[in-house]
């Protein structure tokens, strides 16, 4: 089992596969263009492989892969049957903007894989294109329904911002109800990568507007996951809001994150990780779970929202 300073279990392995993305989310990639590391500095699959085999052995139940957009890596579904192979009742997801999914649903489900996270920003055409920075939406809907019809569990990710997708909460709400699954409101996280002109809703906001058309109950949180749960009245649907302004979801932190380049992450909002690429590339796997543990006991009580800014930008570390 791993343990980090706080006494927290840590079950959770965050993989970022790589920092690229076919979007431009305005919350999430700068304005003007810039350069991507290049594709040999990253982790081969073998090599994230080593990592993973241990980081099982040691007590990771629940690992998620992101990006960047992590469809972007060629033979995503070889990696995926490699995990589960190894580790068959592994919790395995993924993060994605749901773009190339109409074309691969089908196999990364064969694979092994369980659950898909799809950010769905907007519901209107232009306003999708506006917030990603291309013509999406069509794709991304192709996306969804494709996962379901394989039968992979979706939830929906929404960023709601001021002026831009606002109008949209109640729609996008009703699209998730509609289709069984769970929508997740997320707080806009100011970063130093994102548009500078952007405004994000607080949990409170977001709640008025689905006020304005339903009642809702409170329900709680599930376990170590950062989403708030609340339950339309009268009804069995129940939706999520992640707040991570109030980081009380800290607490219960069960995570770590891995970038595609190797370095070991202890919270998203903290500038501070450590590399374990020279040890699993020299093949010394021993020295990679020292440099876990020793990630997972500087690991911080808290995110360090309102204090200080953190440089990494959130396409590294995979939200
Ligand atoms: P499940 O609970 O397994 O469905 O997944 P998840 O909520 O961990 O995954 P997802 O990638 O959909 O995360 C949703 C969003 O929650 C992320 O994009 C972040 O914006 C936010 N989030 C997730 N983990 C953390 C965290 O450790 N700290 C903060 N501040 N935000 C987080
Ligand atoms: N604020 C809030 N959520 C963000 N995400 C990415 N950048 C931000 C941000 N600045 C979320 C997206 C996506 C997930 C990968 O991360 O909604 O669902
Ligand atoms: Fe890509 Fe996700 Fe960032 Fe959008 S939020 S640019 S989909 S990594």
């Amino acid at each position: 089992m791993l343990k980090d300073g706080h006494g927290r279990i840590v079950n959770y392995l965050r993989i970022s596969l790589t920092e690229r993305c076919n979007f431009r989310c305005q919350y999430c990639m700068p304005e003007k263009p810039f350069s991507w590391v290049p594709k040999e500095n990253l982790l081969s699959f073998e090599e994230l492989f080593k990592f993973v085999k241990v980081a099982i052995d040691e007590g990771i139940t629940k690992i998620r892969l992101t990006g960047g957009e992590p469809t972007l890596r060629a033979d995503l579904d070889k990696f995926i049957k490699m995990i589960c192979d190894y580790k068959p009742s592994i919790d395995l997801a993924m993060t994605t903007n749901g773009y190339l999914l109409s074309e691969i649903a089908k196999d990364l489900k064969k694979a092994g894989l369980k659950r898909l996270n799809i950010s769905l920003d907007s519901l209107n055409p232009k306003i999708a294109k506006l917030i990603a920075g291309k013509d999406v939406l069509e794709n991304v809907l192709k996306g969804i329904e494709a996962s379901l019809a394989v039968g992979l569990k979706v939830k929906l990710n929404m960023v709601p911002l001021l002026g831009v997708n606002d109008r949209e909460i109640v729609d996008i709400l009703e699209f998730a109800k509609e289709r069984g699954v769970q929508v997740r409101f997320i707080e806009y996280m100011e970063n130093v990568h994102a548009h500078s002109n952007l405004k994000g809703m607080n949990g409170r906001e977001i709640l008025e507007r689905i006020k304005e058309k339903y009642e809702i109950e409170k329900i709680g949180r599930k376990g170590s996951s950062p989403a708030f749960l609340y339950k339309l009245k009268g009804s069995d649907y129940i939706f999520g809001l992640i707040d991570p302004h109030k980081h009380d979801f800290c607490e219960s932190c069960n995570r770590i994150r891995l970038t595609a380049e190797g370095y070991l992450i202890p919270c998203l909002y903290f500038d501070e990780a450590m590399s374990i690429k020279e040890a699993v590339k020299q093949g010394e796997i021993d020295k990679a779970v020292e440099i876990l543990k020793e990630v997972l006991a500087n690991k911080p009580k808290e995110n360090r929202w309102g204090y200080a800014t953190s440089n990494r930008a959130f396409y590294e570390t995979g939200g």
